[in-house]
């Protein structure tokens, strides 16, 4: 028999809070491909092995390291993924976003989820960063399917504003303190693991997405079921297939992403202690 999902996810709860010690984490991070740079500002951190946790799967992709960091982030209580599981390395759904169910048990209101990800729009050069304002659920799956458990959420949740308006505009106010130019932009997520065709990018972008990844999508749809209010930015690695001749390799993301990744550690930092909790 499998345990259920909330029962897993309390399991988990139970042990992060045990290993928290004093702490009581309001705001959580996943740090997607090679942007671990915001890890490196938290204080007085705690930091437990993925392995550890129960019901918590691996992470196996390169550049993604696996583990929660819990400690104090500009003044603020903060529980940090360093690494994220993705749909396409064989997890299902339920057991990629147990995180987000776990942390929502932790009574985490705040969730700041950051991506690497492909440009569609000529003007989203690699090596820039754009606010997500609204997805596109290509996955061919939700996250949310099978039976629904109230006590985590609703049957049927609103989609209207997944990524929130008023951190949206806390995040533009922060940028702009620091110079940062920060575009809004709809992200496309596919299951992957393989990258785009042209074809297929062409297609993304008569459909309104302005950048395409193989994450986020997942643990945003969980968080709003929890009624946790979400940030999120993509770190655009590269232009999408066909919209530039170079050929797109998981290194080259991982090492744009490292350099634009000091500019969101930046801006996490600035816009951390403004949510409001
Ligand atoms: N496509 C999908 N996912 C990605 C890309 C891309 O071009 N770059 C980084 N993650």
């Amino acid at each position: 028999m499998t345990i259920p999902l909330f029962d897993r996810a309390t399991e988990a709860q139970r042990f992060i809070m045990a290993e928290a010690g004093q702490r009581s984490p309001r705001v959580a991070i996943v740090l997607g491909s090679g942007l671990s740079d915001v890890a490196q500002a938290v204080r007085d951190a705690v930091e437990i092995p993925y392995q550890q946790i129960p019901h918590f799967v691996q992470s196996t992709v390169e550049g993604h390291a696996g583990k929660l960091i819990l400690g104090e982030c500009g003044g603020v209580e903060v529980a940090v993924m360093k690494g994220r599981f993705h749909f396409y390395e064989g997890y299902s759904m339920e057991e990629i976003t147990l995180p987000i169910r776990a942390f929502s048990l932790l009574g985490i209101r705040s969730l700041i989820l950051t991506n690497a990800a492909g440009s569609i729009d000529k003007r989203l050069a690699p090596g820039s960063l754009m606010i997500i304002s609204d997805h596109l659920n290509l996955m061919g799956e939700n996250p949310l399917l099978g039976p629904n458990d109230a006590r985590f959420g609703p049957r049927f949740p609103d989609m209207t504003e997944v990524y929130s308006d008023s951190y949206i505009a806390l995040a533009l106010e922060a940028a702009k303190e620091i110079g940062l130019e920060l575009p809004q932009g709809v992200y496309a997520g596919l299951r992957g693991p393989t990258y785009e065709t042209p074809a297929e990018v062409r297609m993304l972008r008569t459909l309104g997405a302005d950048a395409v990844g193989m994450s986020t999508v997942p643990e945003a749809i969980v968080a709003r079921h929890s009624g946790i209010s979400v940030l999120a930015f993509s770190c655009l690695t590269n232009y999408a297939a066909g919209l530039s001749d170079a050929a797109i390799n998981h290194e080259d993301v991982i090492e744009i992403g490292k350099a634009a990744g000091k500019k969101l550690a930046e801006l996490i930092l600035k816009i951390v202690p403004r949510l409001h909790l």
